[in-house]
């Protein structure tokens, strides 16, 4: 299932050429990545959330220095891997202006609230009262990819700059990013004064040998807090984060007021203002986002699916046909919902992927008693590997009476069977 074709798309698609490297520009750059994705610049401009003239404009080589933000929603937008975002970032010379050569890129300012985060108020809320005082020096916020922990750790850290006095330092993961040297740089940007380094979509692997005891040694007043999918091996404060709340039932009021829903209408508004939930479509606007478990990333791309397709006919295929409207790798459209949820479920542990075949196995709702019964392994170790499955967002709990069950995500079995092939339709 691939993004209907549209009019703005006559005329979009200039023969582009892959010159060599050397001397490549970036309108040519940015281009071919859209060319190769098959996006219009309409397209490209609303799944970036920029406006179409933007995109004109660095396509043309009007714009040759974007701001960094705009680069990242673009390669966001593109599904562009890492390597290829620095070489986006180098090629615009991005990096001279942020962060600020001085103090290296791990000490760089926090990207801009682009947009008004949806829900999240328990958990803006707690990770403060967490991080304010001091007391707990390393919060690790893990999640599926496509969870909202980004989006959540900005609205912390405006939080904390605007509430609590503390200087918010923000390093993204892009490789080299963590450089041995962060501690220098993060120690000149504080001193003593109160700080929070956010390291955003964090591998350990990354960050080199004892970088954050390193850190939270130089800087004696510097609390950091790390967005990741999977937990983190430093003694931490764990934060696991849910998708976003759906609606319980499909009555009209409870439909518009949910979270997941705002941000559906929200997303889907940037292509269709015309477009309203009614008394007539909430029961499908609310069962779409059920159907992707309120994962944020998922009800975007679902918003703008709805620009194409009425609320049953798209349900309807998410039912039939998910891989083709949720892997783009198979596709070729833009957001990848379950893609990054299969890479994460890869670097499982041993425990962990055991764990995981054999829940997919079990009914919707389980128990742990149920569990037991199936475990094959060391009985010791099934408590840690149910702890990790939660905190990687893998399951979720939910009580039912006095009995506390869990369930797998729907996308998390989607993802655990890998694409289905060669796209239908
Ligand atoms: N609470 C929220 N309100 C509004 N948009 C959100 C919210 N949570 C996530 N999003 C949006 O959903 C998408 C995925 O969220 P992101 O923070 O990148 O996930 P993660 O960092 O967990 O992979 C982004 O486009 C983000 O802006
Ligand atoms: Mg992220």
């Amino acid at each position: 299932m691939k993004l209907p074709e549209t009019d703005s798309r006559s005329g979009d698609f200039p023969e582009v050429r892959d010159g060599g490297r050397a001397g490549v520009s970036l309108a040519s750059l940015i281009r071919n990545h859209r060319v190769r994705r098959n996006m219009t610049q309409k397209q490209l401009a609303d799944f970036a959330t920029i406006s179409v003239r933007a995109v004109r404009d660095l396509e043309s080589g009007r714009v040759r220095r974007p701001r960094r933000e705009t680069l990242r929603l673009i390669a966001e937008a593109l599904q562009l891997t890492e390597p290829l975002l620095a070489e986006l970032e180098k090629v615009a010379d991005v990096a001279v202006p942020w962060p600020p050569a001085r103090t290296g890129p791990v000490a760089a300012d926090p990207p801009p609230r682009t947009q008004r985060i949806i829900g999240r108020g328990a958990e803006t809320g707690m990770l403060r009262y967490l991080l304010a005082s001091g007391e707990n020096r390393l919060v690790v916020v893990s999640g599926l990819p496509g969870t909202g922990k980004t989006a959540l750790a900005v609205e912390v850290a405006h939080t904390l700059q605007e509430s609590a006095g503390l200087t918010v330092l923000w390093s993204s993961s892009v490789p080299g990013v963590f450089e041995a040297d962060g501690a220098d740089a993060v120690a000149a940007r504080l001193g003593k004064d109160p700080g929070l380094l956010v390291l955003d979509g964090c591998r350990p692997a990354e960050l080199g040998e004892d970088l954050i005891s390193t850190m939270l040694r130089r800087s004696p007043r510097l609390r950091i807090m790390v967005t990741a999918s999977h937990p983190f091996p430093h003694p931490a404060v764990a934060f696991p984060l849910a998708p976003l709340p759906v609606p319980g039932s499909d009555g009209f009021p409870e439909v518009v007021a949910s979270p997941a829903v705002r941000l559906l209408t929200r997303r889907l508004g940037l292509v269709r203002p015309d477009f309203t939930v009614s008394e007539d479509n909430c029961a499908d606007v609310a069962e779409l986002c059920r159907v992707v478990d309120g994962l944020p990333r998922a009800v975007e791309l679902i918003g703008q699916w709805l620009a194409f397709y009425r609320p049953g006919r798209l349900l309807r295929l998410l039912r039939e046909t998910p891989d083709d409207c949720l892997w783009s790798r198979a596709t070729g459209n833009g957001v990848d919902v379950l893609g990054p949820i299969h890479d994460s479920l890869r670097l499982l542990t041993e425990d962990g992927r055991l764990l995981l075949s054999l829940l997919t196995r079990l009914g919707p709702q389980w128990t742990v008693p149920d569990v037991e019964a199936l475990w094959t392994g060391p009985m010791h170790r099934l408590g840690g590997a149910l702890r990790d499955l939660l905190l990687r967002g893998v399951i979720r709990t939910s009580a039912s009476g006095d009995q506390l069950t869990f369930a797998l995500p729907r996308l998390v079995t989607l993802a655990s069977r890998g694409p289905s092939g060669t796209p239908r339709g």
